[in-house]
């Protein structure tokens, strides 16, 4: 998670509009155990996260919350006079949104909400974060392993015997065992496993290793990199 309040400090000082991203981890707002990690975002401009990712919500489910609403309409409302003919502002969200005659995509956040509440979203983000500790312990426990990546994050870096990533990642991929993501920071590259499935287990986050190394068992031509530095 980036600093939020020393964000919102250098958008203070430059003038700067300060858009929060939260689509991957923005859910924790709904964890009392976990909200902290965006301390300082009522000072943000705007925000958005995805209910869609960490909350398993139906595709496509974003949310963006503004400070001030007029910067809304400044941005989407326009003049067609054949439009939003009935009701105020308020009923006719075309104007203060990229929704017009599509889908109400805000229904299933509130249905949800509705459905298990503050306590039920709260748990689904923190069970994502209890497994995200697991893959972690995992990976510092195992010296093939090495890890890049750092606590209270859903993006689990990391790399196996020194594996190429994108070798390994498109291999385990072509040969249907596992479809899992590689990233790079700089020049570090990494196998990019990320918990965001709410039907996940800690009993299928070991069956994910136990095909990372299976593979590379029965695969002795995979390429390479050069041994690096951990992360933690
Ligand atoms: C930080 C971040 N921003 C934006 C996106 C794009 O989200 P979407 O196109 O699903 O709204 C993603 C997707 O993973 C993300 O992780």
């Amino acid at each position: 998670f980036d600093p939020v309040k020393k964000l919102v400090n250098i958008c203070k000082r430059y003038k700067m509009w300060l858009h929060l991203d939260g689509a991957f981890g923005g859910s924790v707002i709904f964890s009392k155990n976990l909200k902290h990690l965006l301390e300082g975002i009522e000072n943000a401009d705007s925000f958005c996260f995805n209910a869609h990712k960490t909350l398993g919500a139906p595709l496509s489910t974003s949310i963006l919350l503004v400070k001030k609403k007029k910067y809304l309409y400044k941005s989407f409302d326009n003049d067609a006079q054949y439009l939003y003919q009935t009701h105020d502002k308020d009923y006719n969200l075309g104007s203060s949104s990229f929704e017009c005659g599509r889908r109400n995509n805000a229904l299933k956040l509130w249905s949800m909400w509705k459905a298990i509440g503050t306590e039920g979203m709260s748990n689904i983000i923190e069970r994502q974060f209890k497994l995200a500790d697991f893959a972690r312990k995992y990976i510092k426990n195992n010296k093939n392993y090495r890890l890049f990546s750092f606590e209270n994050s859903l993006s689990i870096c990391f790399n196996y015997q020194d594996i190429d990533p994108k070798d390994l990642c498109s291999k385990l991929y072509k040969n249907n065992v596992l479809l899992v993501g590689y990233g790079q920071f700089k020049n570090q590259k990494f196998i990019r496993l990320v918990i965001v499935n709410i039907q996940n287990n800690e009993k299928e986050i070991l069956n994910f290793f136990k095909n990372v190394e299976d593979f590379v068992k029965r695969n002795k031509n995979l390429k390479r990199i050069k041994s690096c530095k951990e992360i933690l």
